[in-house]
């Protein structure tokens, strides 16, 4: 999933928007977008708006951001939305993969008062909202089959650290925060999960989000989370492999299947051995995807 639209879950208008845009996913929010009081009527509103977008023929993934476990509120969380079986769960403030297998529990539970299939339910982490879960991050590999991806924030990375800003005066994140997102997209791919660089608030900013997608996209992140639907196509586009690009790893890939010998290729004049098999291939699954 290329684009993955926060929508606030007390929000009737911002969701039947984001269903409305092209977004892979949507992140239904009951966590920072939902103010404490209207937490109750949000499961409501998140579990009746899911049970009426699994309708359609054509949707996006539906993700719910639930609050942090540490909040106390999870489990009504899941209690309020899991009957209308979401594809996945959001987890906000994860220390770690002893947080994903926690989170994997209490899935379980309301898989099986639901019908659900059990481990249906994937779970994606926001995985560095303090600075303990940085040093948590190698140990989302092999936590649980449910993990699809790793985020990272610099919201709450900020709040945290007594941080007076995330970013510099030209846009781009400030060292401490450019460290916590390296090491997430390390942490994803040594999981086997998809990395999706983090969110991008001057949402009437175009150019300096074009950029922050680019720079993602050159690094390895796959996927950019949105908080505004004017986003939504610019992560598709940049996130989108060019037909040149899947055009030339189809032919990497060929190279080497016609070749099952050689461990070095010479195509267009270029050198191409292992490395290059192996990021075609990827690039290959992610179309496929
Ligand atoms: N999803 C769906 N629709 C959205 C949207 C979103 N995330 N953000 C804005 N829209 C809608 C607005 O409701 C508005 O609809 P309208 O034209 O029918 O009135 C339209 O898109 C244009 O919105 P705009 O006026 O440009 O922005 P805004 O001031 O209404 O909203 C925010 C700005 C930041 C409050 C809003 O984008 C938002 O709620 N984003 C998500 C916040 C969130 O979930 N944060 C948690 C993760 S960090
Ligand atoms: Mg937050």
């Amino acid at each position: 999933m290329r684009s993955q639209l926060f929508v606030p879950g007390d929000s009737e208008k911002k969701m039947g928007k984001g269903l409305e845009s092209e977004a892979d996913c949507l992140f239904v929010d009951l966590e920072d977008s939902v103010a404490a009081a209207n937490k109750p009527k949000a499961r409501d509103m998140a579990r009746e708006f899911l049970a009426e977008a699994r309708k359609r023929a054509k949707r996006p993934l539906l993700y719910v951001r639930v609050n942090a476990l540490d909040s106390g509120l999870t489990d009504a969380d899941l209690d309020g939305i899991m009957a209308a079986a979401p594809d996945g769960i959001l987890l906000p403030k994860s220390q770690g993969g002893v947080d994903v297998q926690h989170l994997a529990a209490k899935l379980a539970v309301r898989e099986a008062e639901n019908d659900l299939v059990d481990g249906s339910t994937r779970i994606c982490c926001v995985a560095t909202e303090t600075a303990s879960a940085v040093f948590g991050l190698a140990s989302y590999r092999g936590a649980s089959r449910r993990l699809s991806a790793l985020t990272w924030g610099a919201e709450d990375l900020s709040a945290d650290l007594g941080a007076e800003t995330n970013r510099l005066e030209n846009g781009l994140h400030a060292p401490v925060f450019v460290l916590a997102r390296n090491m997430t997209l390390l942490a994803a791919v040594s999981a086997g999960v998809q990395p999706i660089d983090t969110v991008y608030p001057n949402f009437r900013d175009e150019q300096g989000f074009r950029r922050e997608c680019i720079e993602a996209r050159r690094d390895g992140f796959t996927g950019k989370m949105a908080i505004h639907p004017a986003q939504v196509p610019i992560i598709n586009e940049i996130f989108t492999p060019p037909a040149e690009e899947i055009e030339r790893a189809r032919r990497i890939v060929k190279a080497f299947a016609d070749n099952p010998e050689a461990g070095v290729i010479g195509l267009d004049g270029e050198m191409l051995d292992k490395p290059h098999l192996e990021r075609a291939r990827k690039l290959l699954a992610r179309v496929s995807a």
